[in-house]
């Protein structure tokens, strides 16, 4: 059996390590834009090896798939399948695990996503206003917005989201000043490499709440959901610093999180479920690959959509892959047959940490993080219980480079999320850069005290929630204004 794996990060990495624990021994040949180390260790030992180029050019993927005759194609990230790779290698006939160009839409245009949900009345919707211009953006600003969240209306590489709390009237002139600004810079700044979608800003109303990540393969007619994962997306401790692809994260043990409820978790997937069968109503065709719900527990609904992904998170699909005991060629070849129902997902019952190390100047300034020569001391790590999960390295002259993005991610699992990050925070002293440039990582996450925080949070979330169900406020808003008495509004 062969394997066409399509990206170049963490996340592929452990898609390509899930795929050699497979009983089916498949040679794994890659497709990646910079030489991952890890990745083109596995492909050399299965017998596969790596090819470089477009990742996201779905002709160059398509045809080496052709010449390579492999038995499918495994989609790593979100790009590719925006650009219709998925598309073009199903239509020379090889089966693909990953979201085509139209059920793409779901990450790709976050304008697309809230109107799905609000069309098929999904729960944990948020109001929203898409627009195409500046002009009708700031118009609205001016008569209506107060707290919101102004974000370019496409998926743009995890920038341009700026979320504004607007509670103190003697700020508003200001805050509306700030939110103009930043309208103009989503539209001429974040969205302007992309004319694959017409609506250039989305304004959310803002919530609060804990996050999380909800993965799940599907087949179109059913979702399989991994363990829940959350994310930390602030550079630095105590969440401060700028937005990044995603710091570290944690899992578990068993398929919540300490402060995720099964309930929660349960009301989670059905949102994803209703969504996939949504999204093939609205596009007609059957979504196979990951999905996965980018979902925060507000007092509005509960479980609340941010946004989808079509794909694994990256970190988050490093936290579970390795614990993933189903065979994963099993699990793509019920995709692909649409026979997922059959397939029961398990899983090593333990918790995971994931910490990110990435190169001083990520995010914001990658030319400065990129160039660096770099050591792992990947048998230290191991002797310490932990696993290297390769990111942004290259290694096309022959030795270790960053890439400029996170260059490693250190898993390590137990039975708790702080045993767990004590193995990972050790593992971390075991990487660094030969000529003096300095490296980061977060070492707050999974500790015990940050635990301890979110779960606090979520309690106060939880009961606000659950107050509004009680009542049955779900779903509405209700205004009381002068001579008319109560409005309610259904959404
Ligand atoms: N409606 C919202 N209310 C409050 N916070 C939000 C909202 N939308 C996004 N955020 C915050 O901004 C972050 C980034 O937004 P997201 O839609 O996930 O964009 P990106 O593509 O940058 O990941 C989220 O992880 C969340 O913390
Ligand atoms: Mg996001």
């Amino acid at each position: 059996m062969k394997i066409l794996l399509v990206g170049e990060g963490a996340r592929e990495h452990a898609i390509a390590d899930a795929l050699t624990r497979s009983t089916y021994n498949p040679r794994i040949f890659a497709v990646m834009k910079l030489k991952n180390p890890g990745i083109a260790r596995i492909c050399e030992n299965t017998g596969g090896n790596v090819k470089l180029g477009d990742s996201t050019d779905p002709v160059f993927v398509a045809s080496l798939a052709e010449q390579l005759s492999v038995d499918f194609v495994f989609i790593g990230p979100e790009e590719p399948q925006f650009r219709g790779v998925a598309d073009e290698v199903e239509e020379r006939g090889i089966p693909c695990i990953g979201a085509k160009r139209g059920p793409s839409e779901i990450e790709m245009s976050k304008a697309f996503m809230r109107r799905l949900m609000w069309k098929y009345k999904i729960p944990g919707r948020l109001r929203f206003m898409a627009f195409k211009d500046i002009d009708e953006a700031i118009a609205y600003i001016e008569e209506y917005a107060e707290s919101i969240a102004l974000k370019p209306a496409r998926q743009a590489g995890g920038k341009g989201v700026k979320v504004i709390a607007d509670l103190q009237a003697y700020l508003k002139k200001e805050k509306e000043e700030v939110k103009k600004k930043h309208v103009r810079s989503i539209v001429e700044e974040h969205m302007r490499p992309y004319t694959d979608i017409e609506d250039r800003i989305l304004i959310e109303q803002k919530v609060e709440g804990p996050e999380y990540t909800l993965q799940c393969f599907t087949d179109g007619r059913v979702v399989k959901p991994l363990p829940l994962v959350q994310d930390n997306k602030n550079a630095y401790e105590m969440d401060i610093g700028p937005e990044t692809g995603g710091m570290g994260s944690i899992s578990g043990p068993g398929e919540v999180l300490p402060f995720i409820s099964e309930e929660e978790y349960k009301e989670s997937v059905e949102i994803v479920s209703q969504t996939v069968r949504a999204i093939e109503k609205e596009v007609g065709e059957a979504y196979k690959g990951v999905i996965a719900g980018q979902m925060m527990l507000t007092a509005l609904w509960g479980p609340t959509i941010i946004e989808f992904y079509s794909r694994f998170g990256d970190p988050e699909a490093v936290n579970v892959l390795p614990l993933l005991e189903t065979d994963l060629v099993e699990v793509s070849e019920a995709i692909i047959s649409q026979s997922l129902n059959k397939v029961k997902l398990e899983f090593r019952d333990s918790a995971t940490v994931v910490k990110c190390v990435a190169p001083r100047g990520y995010p914001n300034r990658r030319d400065l993080a990129k160039g660096h020569p770099i050591v792992i001391e990947e048998d230290k790590i191991t002797k310490e219980g932990g696993r290297v999960f390769y990111g942004s390295i290259d290694l096309s002259n022959g030795e270790m480079v960053t890439g400029g993005s996170r260059a490693v991610e250190i898993f390590a699992e137990a039975e708790t999320i702080p045993a767990a990050s004590k193995i990972a925070e050790k593992c971390v002293s075991f990487v660094f850069l030969k000529d003096g440039w300095k490296l980061f990582h977060r070492s707050d996450i999974g500790t015990e005290s940050l635990l301890n925080e979110r779960v606090e949070i979520a309690e106060l979330i939880r009961e606000i929630y659950r107050y509004r169900r009680e009542k049955e406020l779900i779903g509405k808003q209700i205004d009381w204004l002068p001579g008319k008495g109560r409005i309610e509004y259904e959404f």
